[in-house]
């Protein structure tokens, strides 16, 4: 027997899920190799971040996070640098940051023990080319959340919004084939995980060539085990009838789509390129929630785009009220260098002031909408998957079907179960809740009281 201890590697994440799901990749990766993955940075072999490009914010905090990590390392500890920030700087990350030996793009992962080994070599490293047939079939992942199972589906996006970075940093738009989903999604829930999320840059325009996203719905919803089923991001445009149908009619799929709006003024949007306009997006709403009771939307919106008036701010306003939004994600517009929105006309450019003033505004009406809605759910009784143990260590943080959060007291030997629970409680955003009966006893979730 060798003696030699197993070199080991830490991967700290940043971003989107498909970032989440790519460091399962490369820890599965690795650990065929010979790795061992730690939890901490101290001392560990090779230290990797795996990077978001999506606003300026998330690279600054990159940049600040791995000067603080040469702390960490050990003499002949490797850093590398993956993800999408990566493959936006390229070299120059090599030229900024003289400890960092790796840069490596998100179709590069395959590459990464051999980079390693040449790294330990002295030998610098970048691998930023785009490779439309990579879909790491041949990896199995390192899952470290037993409750759900973040799956990719697609990669890479084809739409070009004039704002976003992620068509420079995944290339084109390409779906792995149905089969292989399936598969994957067989292996995970025998391992006990109940809860499937699809995750693509616009995933509902899935399709590999024979399959679209609404058979792909159908066929993950029917494997035995899939319990909750949902998927993000979804774009308005390739919400067809038959997704939409598909989505209705498969019973894990859960009464809950995340669909970015990005603007509610048609001006905007058009600028933006989202190709749909305040009326088309409003439309695909209604379709969703008359196919869809009880349907609980959430969005992401942009602030302060170039050329927004107050007058196309105020239909932002009007449009989360009326696609009735449970919660948004809210941003100021960073500009990217490269993309189509950093060439508008200076004179268009917003104010940081202005754009925060607005920022704030639209995140009260948010608020006061979800806050709304919230406490006209008090006294429901609902399904809850129990996900952890929440920060206080008293309570479990579960969700509902519809994805609201929801604190109940508990033993953490109930993390990964469902639950009757009629909620009691709630601060507005959050639930407090108590169990009413030992366990959910049907698939289908209860009507909500009025
Ligand atoms: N500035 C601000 N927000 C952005 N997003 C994407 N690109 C930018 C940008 N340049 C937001 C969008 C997207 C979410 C993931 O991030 O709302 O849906
Ligand atoms: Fe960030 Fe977007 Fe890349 Fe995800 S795809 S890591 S959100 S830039």
């Amino acid at each position: 027997m060798s003696s030699t201890p197993r070199p080991t590697v830490y991967i700290e994440t940043y971003g989107c899920q498909m970032n989440v799901a790519d460091s399962e990749l490369m820890y599965g990766s690795l650990a065929a190799h010979g790795y061992d993955a730690v939890e901490a940075p101290d001392g560990a072999d090779v230290i990797l971040v795996n990077t978001c490009a999506i606003r300026d914010h998330a690279e600054q905090r990159v940049i600040g996070r791995l000067g603080e990590l040469r702390r960490f390392m050990k003499a002949d500890s490797i850093v590398g640098v993956t993800g999408c920030m990566a493959q936006r700087l390229g070299p120059k990350l090599l030229e900024k940051a003289r400890h960092v030996s790796l840069v490596v793009g998100p179709d590069g992962y395959r590459a990464l023990p051999q980079l390693i080994d040449n790294a330990r070599n002295g030998e610098r490293g970048i691998f930023t080319t785009f490779d439309l047939e990579e879909h790491y079939e041949d990896v199995t992942p390192r899952r470290t959340d037993p409750v759900k199972a973040w799956i990719p589906v697609q990669r890479g996006c084809d739409y070009r919004c004039t704002y976003c970075i992620v068509p420079h940093t995944r290339g084109a738009e390409r779906s792995r084939q149905l089969h292989e989903v399936v598969r994957e999604v067989r292996q995970v829930v025998e391992t006990g995980t109940s809860e499937i999320v699809l995750l693509g840059q616009t995933v509902n325009s899935y399709n590999d060539g024979t399959n679209d996203f609404a058979d792909l719905l159908r066929a993950v919803g029917s494997i035995d085990g899939v319990r909750r089923l949902r998927y993000t991001s979804p774009h308005p445009n390739d919400f067809s009838d038959r997704v939409i149908a598909a989505h209705a009619e498969v019973a894990a799929a859960c009464e809950h789509v995340h669909l970015p709006m990005q603007s509610g003024s048609t001006r905007v949007l058009k600028r933006m390129l989202r190709r749909y306009s305040r009326e088309e997006f409003l439309e695909c709403v209604d379709r969703l929630r008359a196919a869809i009771p009880s349907l609980v939307l959430t969005t992401d919106i942009i602030v302060g785009f170039p050329g927004e008036s107050d007058e196309d701010f105020e239909e932002t306003l009007t449009a989360v009220t009326a696609a009735g939004f449970s919660e948004a994600f809210t941003f100021k517009f960073s500009p990217r260098p490269g993309t189509p929105a950093t060439r508008m006309p200076p004179e268009e450019m917003i104010a940081d002031d202005v754009a925060g003033e607005r920022l704030q505004r639209l995140i009260q009406v948010v608020r006061a909408q979800s806050r709304e809605q919230n406490i006209a759910l008090l006294g429901a009784r609902t399904e809850v998957l129990l996900e952890r143990v929440a920060k206080d260590g008293e309570l479990l943080m579960g969700r509902t079907r519809d994805w609201k959060t929801v604190l109940v007291p508990g033993h953490a030997s109930l993390v990964n179960s469902y639950h009757m629970v009629e909620l009691t409680g709630t601060t507005g955003s959050t639930f407090t809740g108590t169990f009413v009966q030992e366990s959910a006893p049907s698939r289908q979730p209860l009507p909500m009281a009025s």
